[in-house]
């Protein structure tokens, strides 16, 4: 009998994972189905424990349900405890559901890997403290930074996370009035790109050895992407890679297969222009 895989999300006709681990799928001719399921706000435990009783082998979970997902999740793996949001389910040999979060092993791959930024001993400037920097955090500091500055709008959640994750590494909240020195990579968390809007970051944060990497994705480059590239900045880099690479951990959480996701991600790339 066919596997069967999904993401769910609310709402959910926008996700491109369908089409990614359809690729994946082919790549390992693998016979395996992956669809995308809408469920209502108030039915996500149902609908959870529905597809696993049937042929469901692993599920995705997107917005807004990953701290449902959190809670569901017979086990977690270290990585989703800390990020307190699950966005991969596993169903277990023995009937057990494991959650796991791959969005951060997703960025961290995407930068490092594909995009040749290293992490190691840099300085690392990370705004925004809601839901999606959470979740990239621990893979953020497993790397190593010299440090790692966290800004935000309400500069109370950029300390509450600072101070969560201090165990893992030298990371520090600021204001974003107090940021001064050069970076060598900036990972906008946040979603001010969704409206075109710039976070208050200073220019002095730039400079050619700077990588700015903006979680969101589009057509073009976000106001945030453009605003690094006008100031000079090393690289620029959007979001679309770390989608296709957290998609990739997932496959291989499932399936023991890591994808060659270089050639779904300029599929991808030429389908958006
Ligand atoms: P997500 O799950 O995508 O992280 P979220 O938890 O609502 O969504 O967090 C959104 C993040 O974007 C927050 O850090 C938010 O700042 P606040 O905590 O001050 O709300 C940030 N954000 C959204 N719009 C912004 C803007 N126009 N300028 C700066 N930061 C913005």
């Amino acid at each position: 009998m066919t596997d069967l895989y999904a993401v769910m999300g609310n709402p959910i006709h926008h996700s491109k994972s369908p089409a990614i681990h359809t690729q994946f799928a082919e790549q390992a001719k693998m016979d395996l189905v992956y669809s995308a399921m809408l469920v209502p706000l108030d039915g996500f435990d149902g609908a959870v424990k529905e597809f696993f009783k049937g042929h469901g082998k692993g599920l995705n979970i997107t917005v807004p349900f990953k701290e449902n997902a959190f809670n569901l999740a017979d086990s977690l793996t270290p990585r989703a405890k800390t990020a307190q949001a699950v966005n991969t389910l596993k169903l277990l040999e023995d009937g057990s559901i494991l959650g796991d979060n791959t969005d951060g092993a997703g960025l961290v791959r995407d930068l490092t890997v594909n995009n040749d930024v290293a992490l190691s001993g840099k300085r690392v400037l990370v705004i925004g403290a809601g839901g999606a920097v959470r979740g990239v955090l621990q893979p953020l500091l497993n790397e190593s930074p010299e440090e790692v500055i966290i800004c935000n709008r309400t500069f109370a959640k950029a300390e509450v996370l600072a101070s969560e994750f201090s165990q893992l590494g030298n990371i520090i909240a600021k204001e974003f009035s107090e940021l001064s020195g050069e970076f060598d990579v900036i990972i906008n968390g946040t979603s001010a790109s969704l409206n075109g809007e710039l976070p208050p970051v200073p220019e002095s944060v730039i400079a050619s050895h700077t990588s700015v990497y903006d979680m969101m994705y589009g057509k073009d480059p976000t106001a945030f992407l453009l605003w690094a590239q006008n100031l000079g900045a090393g690289k620029i880099v959007d979001g679309l890679g770390m989608l296709v690479e957290q998609a990739a951990v997932s496959f291989d959480l499932w399936r023991g297969v890591h994808p060659d996701s270089m050639s779904v991600l300029s599929h991808l790339k030429s389908q958006l222009k």
